[in-house]
């Protein structure tokens, strides 16, 4: 096509929508709980919530009270302990792992089908390193039933000054970039339905004498069904 063409199609396209439409400067509203009831509406999504590293229970427990069928896990066994005496109703919805453990996120596996996985709060940045946090978000990708929703937290590079592959606040964070968050989208054959930042100013604590700025990517993934090329490409690898 002629670029004149290209710009008259455009022009004519935005001449003929309204100005609300065309506008950019539209308030924006993130609402994880609203986000997520339209995606189950549009995609079929069940109501099979996990949430892994899910720490005090303050999530799972909202994810009960918006109708969920909750599982929570936490590495830590008095997070665990907290989550049940904050959220007596998570009694006998916990269950010790790690994410970064294929023993115990196989554990976790058997307890599914799950049709939305969670690791909110920057869980998967507690990773020793790159490696082994992509083997974490590997693991929330198995986790998922085909078609299920994945939202994960993370603090990236990008995001601090200098674009630093670790941050020391209290404990060690490891930031993936963006490109290697990109390369364990695509890799896994997800689709990014939503991203969009949260900012929280830590103040000072014993371990830490600073404020920490903490920035974090917040993403909605969906395990959508394999497009032609992908479905093409995993049988060629099954015949091999
Ligand atoms: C900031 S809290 C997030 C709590 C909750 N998900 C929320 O957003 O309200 C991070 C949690 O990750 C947990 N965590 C750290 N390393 C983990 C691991 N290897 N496997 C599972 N959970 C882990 C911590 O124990 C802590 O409870």
């Amino acid at each position: 096509m002629r670029e004149a063409d290209r710009r008259r199609e455009i022009t004519t396209y935005y001449l003929g929508i309204s100005p609300d439409e065309i506008s950019s400067h539209v308030a924006a509203s993130f609402d994880l709980w609203e986000s997520l009831a339209r995606y189950r509406r549009e995609l079929a999504v069940g109501a099979r919530w996990l949430e892994l590293g899910g720490g005090m229970g303050d999530l799972a427990a909202a994810a009960l009270d918006h109708g969920y069928d909750v599982l929570m896990t936490d590495v830590q066994d008095e997070l665990l302990e907290t989550a049940a005496r904050r959220h007596p109703r998570l009694r006998a919805r916990l269950q010790r792992a790690d994410v970064f453990d294929a023993r115990a996120v196989a554990a976790v596996g058997a307890r599914g089908p799950f049709s939305i996985v969670a690791a909110l709060g920057a869980v998967l940045n507690h990773a020793r390193d790159g490696k082994q946090l992509a083997r974490g978000f590997r693991h929330l990708v198995a986790l998922g039933e085909p078609r299920s929703l994945l939202v994960v937290d993370l603090l990236v590079r990008e995001m601090f000054a200098g674009h630093p592959a670790t941050v020391w606040a209290d404990f060690l964070h490891v930031l993936p970039g963006l490109d290697q968050l990109a390369r364990l989208i695509r890799s896994s054959g997800l689709q990014l339905l939503e991203a969009y930042s949260l900012f929280h100013r830590y103040p000072p604590t014993p371990a830490y004498d600073r404020a920490f700025d903490e920035r974090m990517l917040r993403v909605v993934l969906h395990k959508s069904p394999p497009g032609p090329r992908r479905r093409a490409r995993a049988g060629k690898s099954s015949r091999a």
